[in-house]
């Protein structure tokens, strides 16, 4: 065995501690996964070990899953040459010897002091016994990129937290901590940190059974689906299912089908119902594109896939942040966070320190829930000067101007920097709509003047649009790459236009939506269609979050910019209205909807009047052709970003969708949604739509070469009959 080592104690018991080599963190790869027979054969055949305990090699863990970045390879169809169906029978046989674990005859206690998920916590659930210390967190969070529990997960859950909690966990995906665990039967004790190994070996010494209780003569589930109690709960786990994905995911169908097909069957027939769904749910495009986009891809981002090469690396040890707003404050916590000298500037002191109070409110929050000691908050809160003074700034690597979003204010604050600063520090504008390459107008050195655009809120999304201006050098590149990192931030590289990727894509949803509104369908169907595709919200609710005049707002320095005049109709003209009827969205209580005080927002009833409803009732037919143009729309204006050079890759384009605006995560991205259509198809569609609708659906050149060369952005994974 490469992955485990035994030791066995005088009282017999077998210590099995899993330490994948030269790994900080273990996983199940497929060495590990072939130890396991050697591991159950082991302990069968080794008269000396009465009972075994399963703990962990390395110090914060206990397994982390199944190793996805074999799974990614396989699923991406990419690299090493390897086949989706090569990967396939690693998950059944990590099935069938975790099968042989929980028969082995002899008592198996697990013992977590330290994270098990996935993987990891299934082949704790096949040990007959689960100690935990406090505070670890278990959990199958495989829904999240498109899988489902294969080594068991459904079935033992199901059959030790009932069917309703097991769907809960698998369907929500969220880890949750070891009390509550136990609160559901999916854990037997709890015990302080550091006691997991000796309560578990004591469990066995006392006479802890090996047997698990569905192998027992006799067994029989409670709250069976054919039960008064259970029949309600297999009828709300379509609803759920529902709920959760809008039934987009095909691991979720899967997840509950799993419980519902899996129930009341012995053990080893339910885990083959297990195998079978989960080999249709990782085979389904969306499962590929899920775990490429949101594993595979955002990890490479994450490492700094786009930094240009050849240019050595750079650390920021202090930078300035202009502006202590909403942005300016979120970026210099991050960076005060990530141990990063931080100056924080605006026009009064009484600004600058509100913005360093939002990071003080933040650590006094961690320190009450002891996820940071007094000294750490001290110590980050410290590394924030909150100030006027712009000869602060003397001597920082890197400033992140984050002022109102005004041409002019920029220009000055650029000039007021470059005053104090040295000649090699970059200088970032967090701009989310003005083009860098004019902003860069105002500095003496345009070569160090970048765009890094963060997202609000700053410290929960972990996307940063870097924005690579005319004259950006690679140097400056490659330092706010080396910055984003510093920041554990997942960094895209886009070059400049109007909106950059996130931005522009983005507005192409809510534009859409606005057309809908124009042609008279009702505004119910278009937020409901557009939840419906998988978007987090609908686009006139969206549009109200983000407010309706500063929508109104970008538009107009747009049309300025591009020399054009006042609009006489479309969806310029209907913003305009809609801000001169003082409809500015849910910051004034009055946008597409009303938000009375205390109650659920409901739609303004002036808007029937603006926007007479011509279509009030939707069929599947139209439904399907309404979600067709929320996505086509965005993957269309995607792939215009690709033929432009805006965006140099697909998988910058999926990854900044994703965690940007949170584009329907189970395409993938807009890219991965071109490549499941496929893109002749794709073009056909659009070239379909564009002729009905406008040229906004005109598939770009690219598309089109693409089509005619039969290509696709991913590689097309090989079909399962090319395995052995
Ligand atoms: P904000 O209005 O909350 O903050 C702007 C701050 O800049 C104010 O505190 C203001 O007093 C300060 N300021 C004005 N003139 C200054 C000067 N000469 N020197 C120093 N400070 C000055 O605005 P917010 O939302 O933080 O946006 C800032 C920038 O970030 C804008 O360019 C915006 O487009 C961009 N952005 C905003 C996002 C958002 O969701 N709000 C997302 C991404 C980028």
């Amino acid at each position: 065995m490469k992955n485990f080592t035994i030791t066995v104690d005088a009282d017999g018991i077998a210590l099995v501690s899993f330490d994948v080599p030269g790994r900080t963190m273990n996983t199940f790869t497929d060495s590990a996964v072939a130890d396991l027979d050697l591991l159950v054969e082991r302990i069968r055949a080794d008269g000396a070990i009465k009972g075994a305990v399963l703990a962990s090699g390395k110090a914060n863990a206990f397994c982390a899953g199944a190793d996805l970045g074999e799974l990614g390879e396989t699923a991406g169809g990419q690299a090493k040459g390897a086949t989706l169906a090569a990967a396939l029978p690693v998950t059944s046989r990590m099935s069938r010897a975790l099968r042989a674990l929980e028969t082995v005859g002899k008592p198996v206690a697990a013992a977590l002091e330290g994270l098990a998920l996935g993987g990891g916590f299934e082949f704790a659930l096949a040990a007959h016994r689960r100690v935990a210390a406090r505070g670890v967190k278990v959990g199958l969070p495989e829904v999240t990129i498109g899988l489902l529990p294969g080594a068991g997960g459904t079935q033992r859950t199901t059959r030790l937290a009932g069917p309703r909690k097991a769907l809960d966990f698998m369907l929500g995906g969220k880890p949750m901590d070891a009390e509550t665990a136990q609160s559901i039967g999916l854990v037997d004790e709890v015990v302080e940190p550091g006691e997991a190994v000796e309560v578990a070996k004591a469990w066995i010494r006392n006479g802890g059974e090996g047997v698990q209780p569905w192998d027992v003569k006799g067994y029989r589930m409670e709250h069976g689906p054919y039960t008064p109690a259970g029949s309600g709960v297999f009828m709300l786990a379509a609803a759920q299912v529902q709920a959760k994905g809008m039934h987009n995911y095909p691991a979720q169908e899967n997840i509950a089908r799993c419980v519902y097909e899996g129930y009341g069957l012995p053990m080893d027939a339910a885990l083959r119902v297990e195998a079978r769904l989960f080999l249709a749910t990782q085979q389904t495009p969306q499962a590929r594109a899920m775990i490429r986009s949101l594993f595979v891809s955002k990890q490479a981002n994450a490492k700094g896939a786009g930094r240009p090469e050849g240019v050595p690396p750079s650390k920021v040890t202090k930078a300035a942040v202009l502006g202590a707003g909403m942005m300016g404050a979120g970026i210099a916590f991050a960076q005060a966070r990530a141990g990063i000298e931080t100056v924080l500037i605006d026009t009064s002191q009484e600004a600058a320190d509100k913005g360093r109070a939002y990071s003080e409110a933040i650590v006094e929050k961690a320190v009450s829930r002891g996820t940071m000691t007094r000294e750490e908050a001290d110590a980050l809160i410290a590394r924030i000067l909150a100030t006027t003074d712009y000869e602060a700034i003397a001597g920082a690597d890197l400033v992140v101007e984050a002022v109102f979003e005004d041409r002019g204010l920029k220009a000055d604050v650029t000039v007021r920097a470059e005053a104090v600063l040295a000649s090699e520090a970059v200088f970032a504008s967090n701009t989310s709509t003005l083009p860098i390459t004019g902003l860069a107008q105002a500095s003496k050195r345009p070569a160090n003047f970048i765009g890094i655009h963060f997202f609000s809120p700053v410290d929960r999304m972990e996307l940063v649009e870097i924005i690579v201006g005319k004259e950006t050098s690679t140097e400056t590149l490659a330092k706010a790459v080396d910055y984003c990192k510093q920041l554990k931030k997942v960094p895209i590289v886009v070059n400049d236009s109007r909106g950059f990727y996130t931005s522009r894509v983005f507005d192409s949803y809510l534009r859409e939506g606005f057309e809908m509104l124009m042609e008279g369908i009702a505004p119910a169907i278009i937020d409901n269609v557009g939840r419906m595709t998988g978007m987090p919200r609908g686009p006139l609710e969206l549009t109200d979050d983000v407010a309706i005049d500063l929508v109104d707002k970008v538009a107009r320095q747009a049309r300025v910019d591009m020399g054009l005049g006042e609009p006489s109709g479309g969806s310029d003209k209907m913003l305009i209205d809609l801000v001169a009827a003082d409809r500015l969205g849910r910051k004034n209580a009055k946008g597409f909807y009303d938000y009375p005080k205390g109650e659920p927002k409901r739609l303004w009833s002036g808007l029937a009047e603006m926007f007479p409803v011509k279509v009030a009732k939707s069929d599947p037919e139209l439904l399907e052709k309404l979600k067709r143009r929320f996505l086509y729309r965005q993957a269309v204006e995607t792939a215009r970003c690709l033929d432009e050079g805006v965006l140099t890759s697909a998988r910058d384009a999926d990854v900044g969708a994703i965690l940007g605006w949170g584009f329907a995560t189970w395409t993938g991205g807009p890219a991965s949604l071109i490549d499941m259509v496929g893109v002749a198809r794709f073009v056909e569609e659009c070239d379909a739509l564009a002729e009905e609708l406008g040229d906004r659906f005109a598939p770009p050149a690219l598309l089109r070469r693409m089509a005619e060369q039969g290509d696709s952005f991913y590689p097309a994974p090989k079909p399962l009959e090319a395995a052995a």
